[in-house]
C-alpha cells in the first residue's frame, strides 16, 4: 500500500497509450436502433453503444507490458515457453499443484464436474454463477445455494456479504451425507450476489467444516484479487498483509480452483482449473484432450498465455485495486445519492440497481429492470443488463403461466482500466435524468422468446 492518500481523488493509475473511439449518438438514431433491436440490448451493435456496462468480462484494457509480451508468445504445440511462464506464475500466486489451462471459465467448470460429480450429488456454493450451477445441474446433481442471509438482503450494508452461512451447510452435510457432496464452492467474490466479497474467516471456518466430513474445497477464482483487497480494507488483522499474501492464505485453504482470465486474469480470453490431487488432474487432462486441446495450451494460443501471465501480476498492485473498487464505490453512491435504490455497499466489479423498488408502476411480468436498462440506452447509449425475470422468469410450457425472477435487478459492470471518472460522471447524469422521469417510463411485453436462455434472444415491445 502507498502512503495513505491524503488526496481525495483516486486517479486512474495509468495513462492512456491507446484509444478506440466512441460513436457519439442521438436520441433519434438510439430510438431506431431500439426498435431495430426489438428492444433487446444484446441485439444492438456494439458500434452504437457509448459506454458498454453489460460485463466486466473479456473486456479490459490490457498493458503496454501485456502487449509485450504477447510477441513473446510462442505458440508450439507441446512443451511451450508461454505455457511454462503462465505455469510458473499460476503455482507462484495460488498455490496450487497442477495447473491446466481452459479457453475460459465455463471450460474449467465442465472440466470439474465432470470428473468429480455424479448424478444425484449435491454441491453446495456461497451462490452458483449460472454458467457453474448449468454445468452442475448438466451432470445430473444439484446446485445449493447457501449464502448468509444478509447477502440476499439488497439494503444491508454487512461488510462480508459473500460468506457461507455455516449453520445451513452443516445442516446440509447431516441431511444429504458427505458421500454425496464431491466438493464444495466458494465464489470470491460472489458474483450474482452483487460482486460481494467473502472474509478470511469464513473461509477458514468453511474450509474446518469440510474437514470433520472430508469434503473437499474450490474456488471460483475469478475476481480472487478483488476479493483479497476487500479483506485488506474490512477484515480485523489483514491490515498490513500484502496483497499478494492474503492470496496465497485464501487459497491456501482449498483444494483447487476454477478461474476464467477474462476478469481478474486482467485478458481477454482465457482460464485455468487447478487441484492439488495427482489422479484427478491426470483425469482432467485427459479430458482436456479431447475438447480444449493438449494440457500446455488448453484451447489457448501461447500469446494469451502470456496476457494472463502479466496480467495476474498487475492485478495485484495495490494502487490498481484500489483504483478498481474506488470506481464502483464512486458509481454506487452517485446513484444511491440520485435516489436510486442500489444492492449495498458497492462490490467489487459491478453496481446492481433494484429496478423493482425504483420502478413500482410496473408490475414484475412488465420486466421493470428491462425497462430500465432500455431507457438508459435510450437517454444516453449506456449498454447495462437486466438480471431479473427477463433472466430468470420461468414460462410453463404447457399451461403458459410465467414466473417472475426473485428479484428485478440490473448490473452496471465495470470492464478494468478502459472507462475514466468523466465516463462515469456522464454515467451518473444520465441516471439523473432516467430518474426524474421514472414515472413515465413504460413496461414491456415479450412478443418472442426462445425456450431457454430466452434473454439472449427474446424480442419486445413497450406496453
Ligand atoms: N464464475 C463467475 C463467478 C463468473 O462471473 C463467470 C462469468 C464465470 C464463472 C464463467 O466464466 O465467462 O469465462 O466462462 N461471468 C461473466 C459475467 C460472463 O458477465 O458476469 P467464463
Amino acid at each position: 500500500m502507498p502512503d495513505k492518500p491524503h488526496f481525495r481523488t483516486v486517479i486512474e493509475p495509468f495513462i492512456i497509450k491507446s484509444v478506440q473511439p466512441i460513436r457519439m449518438t442521438t436520441t433519434e438514431e438510439r430510438e431506431r436502433f431500439l426498435q431495430d433491436a426489438h428492444y433487446n440490448l444484446f441485439k444492438i451493435e456494439a458500434q452504437n453503444v457509448l459506454i458498454d456496462l453489460l460485463t466486466d468480462s473479456g473486456t479490459g484494457a490490457m498493458s503496454s507490458e501485456q502487449w509485450a509480451a504477447i510477441m513473446r508468445g510462442d505458440e508450439s504445440y507441446a512443451g511451450s515457453l508461454s505455457y511454462q511462464r503462465f505455469e510458473s506464475t499460476v503455482k507462484d500466486i495460488f498455490g496450487f499443484t497442477h495447473v491446466i489451462p481452459t479457453h475460459q471459465g465455463r471450460a474449467a467448470e465442465r472440466i470439474l464436474f465432470t470428473v468429480m460429480c455424479k448424478e444425484g450429488n449435491v454441491v453446495p456454493n456461497n451462490t452458483h454463477f449460472d454458467t457453474t450451477r448449468a454445468n452442475v445441474e448438466y451432470r445430473g446433481a444439484q446446485a445449493i445455494d447457501l449464502v448468509i442471509d444478509e447477502g440476499r438482503d439488497p439494503a444491508s450494508r454487512h461488510p462480508f456479504k459473500g460468506n457461507m452461512n455455516l449453520e445451513k451447510l452443516e445442516k446440509l452435510i447431516n441431511n444429504v451425507g458427505a458421500k454425496k457432496i464431491p466438493l464444495c464452492m466458494i465464489t470470491i467474490t460472489n458474483n450474482s450476489g452483487g460482486g460481494q466479497p467473502v472474509a478470511m474467516e469464513n473461509i477458514k471456518a468453511v474450509r474446518k467444516l469440510l474437514n470433520k466430513y472430508g469434503i473437499p474445497l474450490y474456488f471460483d477464482a475469478c475476481r480472487f484479487a478483488e476479493n483479497a483487497f476487500f479483506i485488506k480494507l474490512r477484515e480485523k488483522g489483514y491490515e498490513n498483509i500484502s496483497v499478494p499474501e492474503i492470496v496465497k492464505e485464501m487459497f491456501s485453504y482449498g483444494d483447487g480452483c476454477t478461474m476464467s482470465a477474462k476478469k481478474d486474469g486482467l485478458a481477454n480470453i482465457g482460464g485455468f482449473l487447478c487441484t492439488n490431487e495427482g489422479d484427478l488432474a491426470q483425469q482432467e487432462k485427459n479430458l482436456l484432450i479431447l475438447t480444449e486441446g493438449f494440457p500446455t495450451y488448453g484451447g489457448l494460443a501461447g500469446r494469451d498465455l502470456e496476457a494472463i501471465a502479466v496480467g495476474l501480476r498487475e492485478v495485484l498492485d495495490e494502487d490498481y485495486l484500489l483504483y478498481r473498487i474506488s470506481e464502483a464505490k464512486y458509481l454506487g453512491e452517485g446513484l444511491t445519492d440520485i435516489g436510486y435504490p442500489i444492492v449495498q455497499p458497492p462490490g467489487g466489479h459491478a453496481i446492481y440497481i433494484d429496478a423493482k423498488a425504483l420502478l413500482p408502476h410496473i408490475p414484475q411480468l412488465q420486466y421493470p429492470g428491462q425497462a430500465l436498462s432500455v431507457e438508459l440506452y435510450r437517454r444516453g447509449g449506456i449498454r447495462t443488463v437486466e438480471i431479473g425475470s427477463v433472466m430468470f422468469g420461468k414460462v410453463d410450457q404447457k399451461t403458459r403461466v410465467e414466473t417472475p425472477g426473485a428479484m428485478e435487478l440490473v448490473r452496471l459492470a465495470l470492464p478494468r482500466r478502459v472507462h475514466t471518472q468523466s465516463h462515469v460522471d456522464y454515467v451518473l447524469e444520465v441516471a439523473k435524468e432516467v430518474y426524474a422521469n421514472r414515472e413515465s417510463i413504460p413496461g414491456y411485453r415479450i412478443t418472442e422468446q426462445p425456450p431457454f436462455l430466452r434473454h439472449f434472444m427474446a424480442k419486445f415491445e413497450p406496453v
